[in-house]
């Protein structure tokens, strides 16, 4: 059985993680969920109404009902107004934990994205299931790969095929990166 991972807050000097709010959904379709800029390297389309992202929030972030199973998000909020800025979600297996993550565009280029994926994998990593964190990212995608080796993530070869993205065509599928950090 894997061991579960049990979420809990993380506060940075730029942004917190927690559960989410039930004022988030609004102010994330917002600034993250409906943008075409944000859904560009992602496998899913922009979102069309506020509905369709609180559905998602409540599916990964909600952690009353999350307690006992290896998934969940966090939503990434402002240290000091709390506004909620993007989102970060993990899947464990028991060894490794694959991490996904954004920022709203309003919030790019500020550190947002940079704080909260260190923070994450150093929580990740300081429980002793946890082996290494990683995720697969566009090759194009060249901030995210700048956020994941300023975190201490390191190239670990090409996933061939990876991603059918919409932004790009619905029938063909993407080479990714795969970056990954190891416990020390
Ligand atoms: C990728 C993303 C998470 C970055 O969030 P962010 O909060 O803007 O990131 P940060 O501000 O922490 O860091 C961005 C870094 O990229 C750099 N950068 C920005 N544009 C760049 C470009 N065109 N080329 C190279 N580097 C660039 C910034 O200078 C910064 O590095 P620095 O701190 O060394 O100067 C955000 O753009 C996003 O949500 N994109 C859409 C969703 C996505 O692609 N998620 C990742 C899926 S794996």
């Amino acid at each position: 059985m894997i061991h579960p991972l049990k979420p809990k807050e993380l506060h940075g000097s730029l942004v917190n993680l927690r559960a989410v709010l039930e004022t988030d959904s609004e102010q994330l379709f917002d600034s993250y969920f409906q943008s075409p800029e944000v859904a560009r390297f992602l496998s899913r389309a922009p979102h069309g109404s506020v509905s369709q992202t609180q559905a998602v929030l409540q599916k990964w972030c909600e952690w009353g009902t999350r307690v006992n199973k290896s998934n969940f998000g966090w939503v990434i909020s402002d240290a000091k107004s709390d506004c909620p800025v993007g989102v970060l979600y993990l899947m464990h297996d028991g060894v490794a934990a694959e991490v996904h993550y954004g920022i709203g565009v309003p919030f790019w280029n500020q550190g947002y994205a940079s704080e909260a994926v260190e923070m994450a994998t150093n929580w990740l990593l300081s429980h002793d299931a946890v082996q290494s964190v990683w995720t697969a990212v566009d090759t194009e995608n060249i901030k995210t790969r700048r956020v994941l080796e300023k975190a201490g993530f390191e190239h670990d070869g090409v996933l061939a095929n990876w991603a059918i993205l919409p932004a790009f065509s619905e029938k063909t599928a993407r080479d990714a990166i795969r970056y990954r950090r190891l416990r020390s």
